[in-house]
């Protein structure tokens, strides 16, 4: 399986250089790279023998079914965007190695029928919602968002189309009641496995999400002739209400809320010159955290400090909210499948939860969902020095044999 390994990272550093920049990784929602990712799997797929499709929201789909399988079907899957000056595996490698599974399972002559997705969507970079394709997987996507428009103003719609897709056929992207479940295979993206020297884990469950965007409004004026004390700066309200809001989840995360998370990881600022007060500063806001009430209390009060702030300062104030995730368990039984197959390969059997998001948590509202994490060299990960080591990704298709063995008899 040497190979097979070698093979799933080459492709993962070749798909990382189709990329809508020069010279870093980035690939949002349907861009124009996504095409030749599309062409790279389907041929890998299709030498397999699998059949390839691609849904109305740019799934890629690839359906392997051997003779004497039994009609329902397991899938796997991880996805192809990416965050911008992206590494090579969040999400491509989990792609890969669900094709690299179905190799195992055509060499075993396994009965088992199999689907691989390369979700079109899942970090929310285009359109400030993430899990796109898993939505419409699950036949949760929302058609009101077919309306919303990216950072050049192209909606939802207009971006499907132009990538040769029918908004109109998003409904029969959903998965019937013909799955047994779902396996998702990711980077741990995070330092916990390389610290304990292990080369896998089952995930427990993933962590809950809140998202949103807000937006303070002053006045833009010139910077040289406008006193301090008669500014409505738009950009120092959003830097007083980030910082209050670093303050106060360090300490939550060391008191009330042991690990609580939160980030603004975007502003945008109008008109963004050194000699103009700022009149406008949209910025991002994610809270992470497995309890729902306290998610939502920090939200409420910090939306409230943002509001204290916007009037103190004479400035206006807007907010929405772009998700609102629960935290979401992986199931028993197919964990319990997973951990079998890590231990069958002589690995200690460890479990962990995720702090990042995965297709995974959308898909478990559906179907029976379990994921297994690889180690992220450095727990680097959303950067360009994001890494896996072969013999990891080796021991991940170990886990496969066992894991689809195993499923293989459970089904037949
Ligand atoms: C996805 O990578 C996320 O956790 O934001
Ligand atoms: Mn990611
Ligand atoms: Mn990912």
């Amino acid at each position: 399986m040497k190979a097979q390994a070698e093979r799933a990272i080459a492709d993962c550093r070749r798909i990382a250089r189709m990329t809508e920049e020069p010279g870093r990784t980035t690939r949002r929602f349907l861009t124009e790279p996504t095409h030749a990712v599309h062409a790279l799997l389907r041929e890998r797929m299709e030498a397999l023998g699998m059949k390839v499709s691609v849904d109305a929201m740019g799934n890629l789909r690839g359906r392997w079914r051997p003779n004497g399988a039994q009609a329902k079907r397991l899938v796997l899957g991880s996805h192809i965007d990416t965050v911008p000056d992206a590494g090579a595996f969040d999400g491509v490698l989990g792609v890969m190695l669900a094709i690299e599974w179905v190799g195992i399972a055509r060499e075993l002559r396994l009965p088992l029928a199999i689907e691989v997705i390369a979700f079109s969507e899942e970090e929310g970079m285009r359109y400030g919602v993430p899990f796109l394709g898993s939505r419409a997987v699950t036949g949760t996507f929302d058609a009101a968002m077919l309306k919303w428009r990216d950072a050049d103003g192209v909606t939802m719609d207009a971006a499907m189309r132009a990538f040769g897709l029918n908004p109109a056929k998003i409904k029969a992207a959903a998965i019937g009641d013909d799955v047994i479940g779902f396996v998702e295979l990711h980077i741990e993206q995070g330092p916990v496995l390389e610290a304990e020297g292990l080369p896998v884990a089952v995930v427990e469950g993933i962590m809950g999400q809140t998202r949103l965007n807000l937006r303070f409004t002053g006045q833009a004026n010139h910077a040289g002739t406008t006193p301090m004390r008669l500014r409505r700066d738009a950009l120092a309200a959003a830097a007083d209400w980030i910082t209050k809001v670093e303050k106060q989840i360090r300490k939550a995360a060391v008191t009330t809320d042991p690990g609580i998370v939160a980030t603004v990881g975007r502003i945008t600022v109008e008109p963004n010159a050194g000699n103009v007060i700022a009149g406008s500063a949209e910025v991002s806001f994610e809270i992470r955290y497995g309890s729902s009430a306290a998610r939502h209390r920090w939200t409420k009060k910090l939306v409230a400090d943002a509001k204290a702030i916007a009037k103190r300062r004479g400035i206006g104030f807007e907010w929405e909210q772009k998700l609102d995730q629960q935290t979401v368990r992986m199931d028993r039984g197919l964990s319990t499948m997973l951990k079998s197959a890590v231990k069958a390969c002589g690995y200690p059997v460890r479990s962990m939860p995720s702090g990042a998001g995965h297709d995974a948590m959308v898909m478990a509202a559906r179907v029976p969902t379990a994921m297994l994490f690889l180690r992220s060299p450095g727990g680097i990960s959303h950067h360009p020095t994001e890494s896996v080591l072969e013999s990891d990704v080796l021991t991940s298709l170990h886990v496969g044999r066992e894991f689809l063995l195993r499923m293989a008899k459970a089904v037949g």
